[in-house]
């Protein structure tokens, strides 16, 4: 049977959709307060430590603003595909001038571009490794591995799909009794939020598979650090 399109690129580098996702970020964060701290609070470093981290799917740069808040010493580098998401992200990551840059960079192409450094400290990922096949999963969990400096961390926040219908259930149910427009949102998508829903689910997979590449790819110390219902933070790091 043929495969729907892979709607991914469009989606991310079309204005309209990075407009509404704009719009809709204050509210995102406000609830993402948790895993964006522990995230920063999960990478080993003391405060006052110098390191340079990579951000591989960074957007507008959410993830990366909690760590450099957290390290005054750290650097950032953002790497994204979507050239709007970029330029949003410049405006949002003004706070921390001097202190992060952008590199244009395909995650599900690969072929690193040289102005993203060897080895570096730490690399997150943070809701956007769900955009990406199985196999590139896996490939890009070697690359960050080698990637990394002895000792350095990968962390993942992403969603994962649920391992039966029982635990699906559950998280719809919660999710819905948090937040109750949800289910008539879900039930009333217009055709852009219906794309935007078929390419966010299109490639996410179970937790427990995301952890065996992990393992394959050489991590130690690999945990599920946080997680609430579909929602988790995990990693691992390079041996020293
Ligand atoms: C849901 S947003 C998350 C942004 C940010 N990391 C955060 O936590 O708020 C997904 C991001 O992944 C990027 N992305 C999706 N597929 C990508 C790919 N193949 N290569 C690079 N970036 C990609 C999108 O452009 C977008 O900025």
């Amino acid at each position: 049977m043929d495969q729907p399109p892979d709607t991914n690129a469009a989606i991310w580098k079309s204005a309209e959709v990075i407009q509404n996702w704009a719009a809709e970020a204050d509210d995102r964060e406000r609830k993402r307060g948790e895993p964006r701290r522990l995230m920063a609070e999960l990478l080993p470093f003391d405060q006052s430590e110098k390191f340079t981290f990579l951000d591989l799917g960074a957007g507008t740069g959410a993830a990366s603003r909690g760590i450099l808040a957290q390290y005054p010493n750290s650097t950032a580098i953002l790497a994204d595909f979507s050239p709007q998401m970029m330029g949003a992200g410049e405006r949002e990551m003004q706070p921390f001038a001097g202190r992060f840059r952008y590199v244009e960079f395909d995650m599900a192409v690969g072929g690193w571009p040289d102005d993203i450094p060897t080895s570096v400290g730490a690399i997150i990922t943070s809701l956007s490794v769900h955009h990406l096949t199985d196999t590139r999963k896996q490939s890009l969990f070697g690359e960050i591995y080698g990637r990394l400096a002895a000792g350095g961390w990968y962390l993942n926040y992403d969603p994962v799909t649920a391992p039966d219908r029982i635990v699906e259930a559950t998280w719809q149910r919660v999710n819905e009794r948090e937040d109750p427009t949800a289910a008539h949102q879900r039930q009333h998508r217009s055709h852009s939020e219906q794309e935007r829903w078929d390419n966010h689910v299109r490639y996410m997979i179970p937790l427990a598979q995301q952890l065996d590449y992990l393992r394959a790819a050489g991590f130690e110390g690999i945990d599920v650090y946080w997680k609430r219902l579909e929602n988790v933070i995990y990693g691992g790091r390079r041996p020293n």
